[in-house]
């Protein structure tokens, strides 16, 4: 069985997508997981997402099914990358990872079901070249993603990521801690990567400062996190946070979430991920943790 965490953007979403920094981190509270059965001759190849109440059969599908690109493309693109035929196979698909919500879980039953099928047909495929799949996958789901959701998920630790460059990674001086709040809304990430997209085309000389800044906050809080200036993170997220809401890509319950946690005695808070719905993440220490939940 295979198992790939979820994701946290920290800081830099939608701005990553016009080529500014963004930094990620994986979310192992939430897990996709996927574990491959050996099926009669014949079979085919199976997939059972009973969490959807759902299966699949591979080579009865086609790409106008709702669930398509979600569980059979990720498998679609393997087969074809080891240039293998259909297998025998049933793969169960497991996810914990709310959908639409921010924090990566399509990039995440991607990379479970393509680690697995890799696996089970004896092959062996490393990280970069997984990663490469995973993003097929995503450009079917998003139409033009930066790449970090898939490489933070895949690669399995802290990225500082910077489409079309190698991968870096940093060191984090000090643990802090950040909490999750779900505001229990999905919102697909392709609509708000679109309306951004159509915003900056309507009005490029207004998006592009906002970008620009959001860049210069990635980079200071990368500074912060690697020299243990835990504490001023804080400030850069709430700015972060405000530029993502000129952007449109906040909603009332993304603000008003952020609002309370500041309140009950956050350092900072902001969306993470796609926005318009899905996750916000608060910084808050042991002093503060409680409060910020309730
Ligand atoms: C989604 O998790 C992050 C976005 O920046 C889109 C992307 O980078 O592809 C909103």
């Amino acid at each position: 069985m295979k198992s790939v965490p979820g994701k946290i953007i920290l800081f830099g979403e939608h701005a990553v997508v016009y080529g500014q920094p963004a930094i990620a981190v994986p979310l192992q509270a939430v897990q996709a997981s996927a574990a491959a059965e050996v099926a009669p001759s014949g079979t085919g190849l199976i997939v059972h997402a009973p969490d959807l109440g759902q299966t699949l059969c591979y080579d009865d599908c086609t790409d106008t099914d709702p669930l398509y690109s979600a569980l059979l493309y990720p498998l679609c693109v393997t087969l074809r990358r080891l240039n293998q035929p259909v297998p025998d196979l049933t793969l169960t698909v497991h996810s914990t990872i709310p959908i639409a919500s921010g924090l990566g879980s399509g990039a995440a039953v991607a990379a479970a079901l393509i680690r697995e099928l890799v696996s089970a047909l004896g092959a062996n495929l490393d990280d970069t070249a997984i990663n490469e799949l995973v993003y097929e996958v995503e450009k079917r789901h998003h139409g033009t993603p930066s790449g970090i959701d898939n490489t933070v998920i895949v690669f399995n630790r802290p990225v500082y990521f910077v489409r079309g460059q190698p991968i870096a990674t940093f060191q984090i001086a000090q643990p802090f801690t950040l909490l999750v709040g779900d505001t229990g809304q999905g919102s697909p990430t392709k609509l708000a990567v679109g309306d951004v997209r159509q915003l900056y085309d309507a009005d490029p000389d207004r998006l592009t400062p906002l970008f620009s800044r959001i860049g210069d906050i990635a980079r200071a809080a990368r500074a912060a996190i690697e020299s243990g200036a835990v504490d001023s993170l804080g400030p850069l997220m709430d700015e972060n946070h405000a530029l993502l809401r000129d952007m449109t890509v906040s909603s009332d319950d993304l603000d008003r979430l952020c609002a309370a946690a500041r309140q009950a005695g956050a350092l900072g808070a902001k969306l993470s991920g796609g926005g318009r719905g899905g996750n916000m993440i608060a910084l808050v220490t042991p002093d503060t943790a409680d409060r910020v939940r309730a």
